[in-house]
């Protein structure tokens, strides 16, 4: 394939928020994940040190929490001060603790140095409820709950600078589902009283790519959003654990920007374009596992059981890296548009760490967001591909799908001027020949590949098969056209200058 890159066509520049990620009260991903009193490897505050060295090396820009279905039914007050008491998640329908909540997380997010954004209960909760956690959060003394985070040991405000009301309140099966009718109003008022007592937080709002419900929500409250909300899991594991081959995942990096495109089609036809922006903040190849959370009798523990099939770290292949290298490359590439992404989730369950007693795994998928955030540039240029080779490959239902072998992202790091290429080839055998073209001579500088041996190859306690190693075939090449292979199941990187 040819791709023909040219850096004087400069597109836009890339929020860093596109590489967030997501953390839910849902199985070990807080208790036993982030969050573990009493383990060695954890801090003075019960915070897992390596878990936060590991997001401090991916330069992890913000991380969203509570939830998730979690927050639809939590309610935030119930998780600070002195004497925490546990209530029922009726999300989950477990029992939560409440030892982690509001001061814990954004103890934890600063501890990573990352933004916290929060997700409203706009389930059973209220609109007062979710402005009583903008007060307890950023001002200063004002107030009952101000005065309650000053209790607590926490004087200055927290200045949490990212919120969204509610969380999926369009499915039916959320607890405290809306309707489209409800929901603008809903986020409307919502919004007023979050504004009225901090206005300069960026609001977001639940949403998915249906005209009825956007509409809606952007007529009657787009004014008041920064943000729209998407999520989307491509493997559908929900009540079936059977996670798609390498070949069903790459039939499923076709059309990643069918969404974005149906959203800003929405935004522009409002006239909010320039000013919301989509945060897809739940997205991840592989859905999560959490079958019969509506009919398992009271005591029983196997749909408990079930939820611990995600940590099974043999599930979480090159596919996933692959996946998660091409979703990226469509946030760079509608960079103008998409500001934030989470990975949904961080840590456990499908997240890019895994962590038990001894330590943790950093499965493939975190060195995919480790080669983005530390060798991808600040600035996406314009490029096109031409020759681009194509192979059919069976979704997971048997449908017959033409799939592109190659994409690419092109972006310019403004630090340096040099050129950084993200270059992914899909195929599961075969390495691909890709020529890149300037209007004047590069040489690569530095190029890094993700690759693994095998296609279903993957991390775990006692074995790293999938790590990045710095590929020397490429570096050095020059000239106006440079051309070299991409291994098979691979994610590359390159750093060129002139
Ligand atoms: O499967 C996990 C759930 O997926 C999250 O809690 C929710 O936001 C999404 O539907």
């Amino acid at each position: 394939m040819k791709l023909t890159i040219d850096p004087e066509r400069v597109l836009f520049s890339r929020d860093p928020m596109i590489y967030g990620h997501f953390l839910e009260h849902f199985d070990r991903q807080v208790y036993g994940g982030v969050y573990d009193p009493g383990n060695p490897l954890s801090d003075e505050d019960g915070f897992r040190t390596d878990v936060i060295e590991a997001l401090k090396a991916i330069n992890t820009p913000v991380i969203r929490w509570p939830g998730g279905c979690f927050v639809s039914a939590y309610h935030w007050k119930n998780g600070v001060g002195k004497d925490r008491v546990p209530s029922f998640d009726k999300a989950w329908r477990v029992e939560e603790p409440n030892s982690f909540g509001t001061d814990e997380f954004v103890k934890l997010c600063r501890k990573i140095g990352c933004e916290p954004y929060i997700c409203t209960n706009a389930g059973t909760g209220t609109s007062e409820e979710m402005s009583d956690w903008v007060e307890y959060c950023n001002l200063p003394t004002e107030g009952e709950y101000a005065k309650k985070r000053i209790d607590g040991g926490n004087e200055a405000p927290y200045n949490v600078r990212y919120w969204s009301v509610g969380n999926e309140n369009y499915l039916p099966g959320e607890m405290g589902s809306k309707t489209f009718d409800e929901w603008g109003r809903f986020v409307l008022e919502s919004a007023k009283m979050m504004h009225r007592v901090d206005p300069s937080i960026e609001l977001s709002a639940a949403a998915h790519a249906d005209v009825d419900w956007c509409a809606r929500l952007l007529k009657e409250a787009g004014k008041q959003l920064r943000w729209i909300s998407l999520h989307d899991y491509m493997d559908p594991l929900w009540e079936v654990n059977a996670p798609a081959g390498y070949t069903a995942c790459m039939a499923r990096t076709t059309n990643l920007d069918d969404h974005v495109k149906k959203i800003r089609g929405l935004l522009t036809a409002f006239g909010l374009e320039k000013q919301i922006r989509i945060a897809y903040d739940e997205w991840n190849l592989r859905s999560w596992h959490h079958p019969h959370v509506n009919d398992a009798p009271i005591g029983s523990t196997e749909f408990l059981d079930a939820r611990k099939e995600a940590d099974d770290n043999s599930v979480y292949t090159t596919a996933d890296a692959v996946f998660t290298g091409c979703f990226l490359n469509m946030c760079l590439k509608n960079a103008d548009i998409v500001g934030m992404a989470n990975y949904a989730p961080v840590v456990n369950t499908r997240g890019v760490i895994y962590t038990y007693d001894g330590g943790i795994v950093l499965r493939p998928t975190y060195h995919v967001f480790r080669m983005y955030t530390q060798l991808m540039g600040d600035t996406v240029v314009d490029g096109y591909e031409a020759e681009a080779p194509v192979k059919v490959m069976q979704d997971r239902t048997g449908k017959e799908i033409p799939v592109q072998l190659i994409d690419s992202a092109a972006t310019i790091d403004s630090a340096s001027g040099e050129l950084c290429i993200s270059l992914i080839n899909k195929d599961p055998e075969e390495a691909q020949e890709i020529t890149l073209r300037f209007p004047e001579a590069y040489a690569v500088r530095y190029a890094e590949t993700l690759a693994g041996t095998n296609a279903d190859d993957y991390n775990d306690v006692d074995r790293n098969d999938v790590v990045p190693y710095e590929n020397t075939a490429a570096e050095g090449l020059s000239g106006q056209e440079i051309t070299f292979t991409l291994p098979a199941h691979s994610v590359s990187v390159v750093r060129l200058n002139k």
